[in-house]
């Protein structure tokens, strides 16, 4: 027999070499307060249902408050050779309260143990992130308000399009942070299922009630199969893919605050606090901050093929391959958590050139749907519309002129249909404010879809 929780059939002790490899401790012990909330609520289920006496669960309950203030003090002292959060929490509970700290884990396995801190865990930071996320939105919001009526162009391909208000783009970020809100939501539900009372896999013969113990954590809902409760780790990889598409659009706005950032655009101005200098040229303020977000983004994408990979392939029910689905989930959480608060603190003073924007506008002619759509108003067919408007366009490039400095005679050059008013037509702000169906660009749209995210705000 070993000095193990375990050790009772092992007569040779863990090479020292298999007790660093085997030990979850040096990470785990980051769960250490879901693991006392379960083992809590654990402990007043035994006591509730008479498994334990009520005296004995209130020294238990007693004890684990103790152990927590230890720890939070950083008094209590991490053993390694414990293995894990959960051996190092029950053996100080032992020490404290004697022998009926043995009693703890009745009905209960480190499978389900760790099952219900992983989750309790997961939906903690899940919750971190959407008050994160929810921040973005605000604050985007708040500077869409700003740029109702700043004009730049909107691109396909990244080259110039039609153009839109600066509000229109920022608010097409404020949607894509809005369904990561909502689908973390979605997760949550599954996040939220206590596996307490599976056991180590087959559920126990102790009359135990699962249902207090997932009241007693805050879950809404047990388990409703052991088996998969114990090897069930789809709510982590749901959390992970979560994740990555907040990183993935955070990569996206990266990119063009990066592109907007060369002098080339001139769109924004970084802000000192957030853009760092280059060790060999003097003029050189670098995006660091969107470059790090866009490239961090890979780490969480690493954590779930991570995730993915260790579980495909494993067979019911709990295998230790599952230890390994702590440090990714911790590593993605400290990547996403950062990014988001980090992304809302710099839009909020990025400093936008609505200028550089305008003159932009000048380039690429971003008017030729607005001539193709006026002479399709006036009844050509929008294929003969687009044809005639592209070779004005030709014309123009030709000339090295705007398609709005073409003389009326040229452009009628292409169809009799063209008159005077079409220069009011081919205007940038009229584009803009003509485009007022729902969703659209105009400033009646916009004005609506912000109300729309202000009520949504208020709501969460
Ligand atoms: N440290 C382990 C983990 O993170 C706890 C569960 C261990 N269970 C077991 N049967 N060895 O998964």
């Amino acid at each position: 027999m070993t000095k193990k929780m375990w050790g009772g059939r092992f007569a040779e002790a863990s090479a020292a070499s298999v007790e660093e490899y085997t030990q979850s401790e040096s990470f785990d012990r980051a769960l250490y307060r879901e693991d006392i909330a379960g083992s809590k609520a654990h402990a007043r289920m035994l006591g509730v249902t008479g498994i334990i006496s009520p005296d004995e669960a209130e020294t238990l309950v007693r004890g684990l408050d103790q152990v927590l203030s230890e720890i939070e003090a950083g008094t209590f002292v991490w053993k390694r050779e414990l293995e894990d959060v959960h051996m190092n929490i029950e053996r100080r509970l032992t020490e404290i309260v004697g022998s009926v700290g043995g009693k703890l884990h009745t009905a209960r396995s480190r499978n389900d143990q760790v099952g219900l801190d992983f989750r309790l865990h997961v939906n903690a930071r899940l919750e971190v992130w959407r008050c994160e996320l929810a921040r973005l939105v605000d604050v985007l919001a708040g500077r869409a308000e700003e740029h109702a009526q700043t004009l730049l162009p909107g691109c396909t391909h990244l080259q110039p399009a039609q153009p839109v208000s600066l509000a229109q783009h920022l608010l097409a970020y404020a949607q894509m942070f809005k369904r990561d809100h909502e689908r973390l939501a979605d997760c949550l539900k599954r996040v939220r299922v206590s596996p307490l009372g599976a056991a180590a896999l087959a559920g126990t013969t102790h009359p135990i009630r699962p249902d207090l113990v997932a009241e007693g954590v805050g879950f809404p809902a047990t388990f409703a199969n052991s088996m998969d409760a114990v090897s069930d780790r789809d709510y982590a990889l749901e959390a992970l893919f979560c994740g990555s598409v907040v990183m993935m659009h955070l990569s996206r706005l990266c990119e063009e605050i990066i592109l907007w950032a060369n002098p080339n655009f001139g769109y924004v101005k970084l802000p000192d606090a957030y853009s760092t200098g280059s060790s060999i040229m003097p003029q050189k303020k670098n995006p660091d901050v969107c470059e790090l977000m866009r490239g961090k983004t890979g780490r969480v994408y690493g954590a779930l093929t991570t995730l993915l990979t260790i579980m495909k392939g494993l067979p019911l029910t709990y295998n230790r391959d599952m230890q390994e689905d702590k440090e990714p989930f911790f590593d993605a959480d400290r990547t996403v958590s950062a990014s988001v608060s980090i992304m809302a603190d710099m839009l909020a003073v990025l400093e936008f050139r609505p200028d550089a924007m305008l003159a932009a506008l000048d380039k690429g002619f971003l008017n030729a749907t607005e001539l193709a759509d006026y002479l399709a108003a006036r009844g050509l067919p929008f294929r003969e519309a687009h044809h005639a408007t592209g070779a004005a366009v030709a014309l123009a490039e030709k000339k090295g002129v705007r398609l709005e400095d073409l003389s009326l005679e040229e452009l009628r050059g292409f169809s009799p249909l063209v008159d005077q008013d079409v220069f009011v037509v081919l205007g940038h702000g009229a584009a803009v404010r003509r485009r007022s169906l729902p969703g659209g660009t105009g400033p009646d749209p916009v004005a609506a879809q912000l109300a729309a995210l202000r009520g949504w705000l208020v709501s969460v």
